[in-house]
């Protein structure tokens, strides 16, 4: 799908923040693309980029095996800004030096003075704290270079090349950590490449609504919707562009949480009047796992029959040409657009067969990052409860009931996670937590309750703060937060009489328990 806008190239040379720049520049309204760095200055140029950004990376630029850049793309007139590495792969590439550092390492925050006459620093304090990371250092400039900013341990902290309006900083403005980051990257943007912050939800939704009507013309569309934020957002753009020659297919396998299934049937039936085949599987799904212990046997099981389930089922609807899929831009980037790819270890069991004989795949999130989708979302009139809903995994509570699942185990894992959920949500914690749910531990231990002796299930709570779930920390939840979801599960669970709070991180757990 092609919608033109201004458009900023970041080149990844391999750096752990690339992600985050490019978010942070599509948050000054200007769309930009990540690309590996062997991207040609040939192809730069056809792409009609307004800006390039190089990120930073574990390399260092004099290292001959490192990553390069095509040098010719300092030939094309278009603004260039480095960050890290790609500030030093700047100066070595344009006849400047850059030398090891072993004993004034920067790590952390550290404290520029900048010139306030420089292009970047337009409107900046003369003194900021940044966010510095780097063993190597720029020990002299290239040719047409002056210094813009200095710290401590690093004489060039900032470089600029007005003429040719190129720019180098040492350190890193995407992090947060960097006081006025964000002020430096508008003025790279707006000032040095012209970029006029075209980049907006309300008319990224509106494009492609209309160019999702042109496309799809009077053909038909299936989609498998989870209730999910993304698969949501899709759906929906599409149901706007055609309306009833979408289809969604919503297998509800019994493993969701309380009263979901029914909340996601609520929306998208009453609210958007759409064309929502809910599928009651649960029965078939619990036959499945019975007996079933073993985690990844339990995810597998589900996977299968879910793709069993939606086959069966868009069978019955005869003929559709297309299929449309929630398929976000970091999704996009880990199978391998950029060169820090990671790939991604969860399928997620809404992942479909390829064959299943659809003309094509339409993918209208594609472009965007989640933050964005949740935007659009909004923007969609899609309500609050599920723009912002926290992640949850494919296979459901299969995987948060340690051991065989059977009803009586659901129907208490259920109870326990809404009461938490609640009170989450009534202390404000629901925003500030990234993830959080009860699990049943499959352990029994004593207590008493009255004058009784009980013997019976011990309840998890975990909850996690975490950018990219990569790694996560277990959140800080207040005590009284914790003894009220205690109190109330106790009392109102039956068949509970202990509860934990999970204090692990991640590593070396997992955010799960399964
Ligand atoms: P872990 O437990 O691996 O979880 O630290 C990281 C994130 O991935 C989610 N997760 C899954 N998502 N299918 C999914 O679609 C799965 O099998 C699965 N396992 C974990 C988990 O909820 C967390 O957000």
């Amino acid at each position: 799908m092609e919608i033109k806008n201004e458009s900023v190239l970041v080149m990844d040379f391999g750096g752990q923040y690339t992600q985050l720049i490019a978010r942070r520049v599509r948050e000054c309204n200007v769309y930009c693309e990540i690309k590996p760095c062997h991207i040609t200055a040939a192809e730069i140029k056809e792409k009609g980029y307004k800006g390039i950004i190089f990120t930073g990376g574990p390399n260092s630029a004099y290292d001959e095996n490192g990553p390069k850049c095509d040098p010719a793309l300092f030939e094309l007139g278009i603004p260039v800004l480095g960050i890290c590495y790609g500030a030093q792969l700047m100066a070595e590439t344009l006849g400047g030096k850059v030398i090891g550092i072993e004993d004034n390492r920067e790590y952390g925050k550290t404290e520029i003075e900048v010139n306030p006459s420089s292009l970047l620093f337009h409107n900046a304090k003369p003194a900021a704290v940044c966010w510095m990371s780097h063993t190597d250092r720029i020990e002299e400039l290239p040719h047409g270079f002056k210094t813009t900013a200095i710290s401590k341990d690093c004489p060039i902290a900032a470089m600029e090349d007005i003429k040719r309006n190129f720019f180098g900083v040492q350190f890193h403005p995407e992090v947060e950590h960097t006081e006025e980051g964000q002020l430096y990257l508008r003025n790279f943007l707006y000032n040095a490449c012209g970029c006029t912050a075209d980049w907006k939800m309300d008319s990224f939704v509106a494009d492609t609504i209309a160019h999702l009507k042109e496309k799809i013309g009077d053909k038909k569309v299936l989609c498998a919707l989870s209730g999910g934020v993304d698969s949501s957002v899709a759906a929906l753009m599409v149901h706007k562009a055609v309306g009833k020659q979408l289809t969604c297919i919503f297998v509800d396998h019994g493993l969701l949480r309380k009263d979901e299934g029914d909340q996601v049937e609520k929306v998208f039936k009453e609210q958007f009047d759409m064309n929502l085949i809910r599928v009651n599987a649960q029965e078939r799904f619990l036959a499945k796992l019975a007996g079933v212990s073993d985690p990844e046997t339990k995810r597998k099981i589900i996977g299968e029959e879910f793709i069993r389930v939606f086959e069966e089922e868009s069978q019955k609807l005869g003929k559709m040409e297309y299929l449309c899929q929630g398929t976000i831009y970091p999704d996009v980037v880990e199978s391998g657009v950029g060169a820090s790819a990671v790939i991604k270890s969860h399928h997620n069991v809404g992942g479909l067969p390829e064959n299943v004989g659809f003309e094509e795949i339409i993918e209208p999130l594609r472009d965007l990052f989640k933050d964005e989708v949740r935007k659009a979302g909004l923007e969609l009139g899609i309500p609050e409860f599920l723009v912002f809903r926290q992640p949850f995994p494919g296979p459901g509570l299969a995987i948060r009931i340690m051991g065989d699942i059977t009803e009586g185990k659901l129907e208490i894992l259920k109870d326990a996670d809404a009461i938490m959920r609640e009170e989450f949500a009534k202390n404000g914690l629901d925003r500030q937590v990234n993830q959080y749910f009860a699990v049943l531990t499959g352990i029994k231990s004593v207590g008493v309750m009255g004058d009784g002796r009980t013997y019976d299930n011990t309840i998890a709570l975990r909850a996690v703060t975490t950018s990219d779930f990569m790694t996560a920390d277990w959140a800080r939840v207040p005590y009284d937060v914790l003894e009220k979801i205690s109190n109330r599960i106790i009392n109102e669970v039956k068949n509970v009489n202990r509860i934990v709070y999970d204090i692990t991180s991640k590593p070396p757990a997992t955010v799960e328990w399964e």
